[in-house]
């Protein structure tokens, strides 16, 4: 039953995994799969509507599994998979236009890149596409269904540009929090470490960002992590916080970069010379 699921998301909401309707037998493996990975019940489909499956099986979230992609909704509001923003942004570039985050992290191809804050990985996929085969994109995030979401979405998604498609597949998901990991890296381990993090969206509308808030972390980052960050990094540590934010000073970030017109800026922490630790 559903309304007792203890589950391993952290997240005080319920919810079951099922499948679309005329499920492949492997959605319904891959269904069974991630129910037992997540600890909640998996709810067989029968051509049911979700309406009625929820009125069945009452909960506040599902997630529906499909061949082609995973889906998390909550009431009429459902998050999955997709390159998003990523496709223009690369095209831009591909125009010769100025990419900010590309610009703050100065990214350059065969760069390693630790992206702290994955979510579902636009920004990973750009870095990606820019680093290219000689390098690295590892993404962090802590949600449970973030992580899957993402994780199995770049390895299945299909674009007909392969250059991009080869991008997704190349990033590296890991389902952990930032400090944890960080706190294991040694210095320099990373050219680039990349924060993104949730807090400063509160007034955003979308409708895809606001299930993401219901799933992801809030935490704020505090400044041990920027020290790990910092000697994780050999080259510099960059984080992207709206334009005007305290989270700059508060985190001891001076270099501040953006677009005059932009609503968001990147703070930049440089690593003169890469075995400099700091305290
Ligand atoms: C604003 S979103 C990142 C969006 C991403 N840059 C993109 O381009 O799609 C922030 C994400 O970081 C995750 N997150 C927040 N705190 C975290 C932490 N301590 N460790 C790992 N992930 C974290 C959240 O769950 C959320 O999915």
């Amino acid at each position: 039953m559903v309304e007792s699921i203890e589950n391993k998301t952290g997240l005080s909401m319920t919810f079951f995994v099922t499948t679309s309707l005329g499920p492949t037998s492997k959605s319904i493996g891959d269904a069974r799969e991630l129910a037992a990975f997540l600890n909640v019940a998996y709810v067989a489909r029968r051509d049911q509507s979700i309406k009625n499956l929820t009125a069945l099986y009452p909960a506040e979230g599902v997630l529906v599994v499909s061949s082609q992609k995973i889906s998390f909704l909550i009431e009429k509001d459902k998050i999955f998979f997709h390159p998003g923003l990523a496709l223009p942004r690369i095209k831009e570039i591909n125009n010769g236009k100025t990419d900010q985050m590309i610009s703050a992290l100065s990214l350059q191809e065969g760069d390693s890149v630790l992206d702290c804050t994955m979510g579902l990985g636009t920004d990973a996929i750009v870095a990606s596409y820019i680093t290219g085969s000689r390098g690295t994109v590892t993404g962090l995030e802590c949600s449970p269904i973030i992580s899957e979401l993402v994780k199995r979405g770049l390895q299945s998604y299909q674009i007909e540009n392969e250059k991009i498609m080869l991008a997704m597949r190349r990033i590296k998901v890991i389902k952990t929090k930032h400090k944890v990991y960080l706190a294991s890296l040694k210095t320099g381990s990373y050219d680039v470490v990349y924060f993104d993090p949730m807090f400063r969206y509160p007034g955003r509308k979308s409708s895809g960002i606001n299930t993401l808030r219901i799933l992801a972390n809030h935490d704020p980052i505090d400044h041990e992590t920027i020290k790990m960050a910092y000697n994780a990094a050999a080259k510099r540590v960059v984080i992207k916080e709206r334009r005007g934010s305290t989270e700059f000073a508060r985190l001891g970030f001076k270099n501040i970069m953006g677009g005059r017109h932009s609503t968001v800026a990147y703070g930049i922490k440089e690593r003169e010379r890469w075995n400099e630790r700091i305290t």
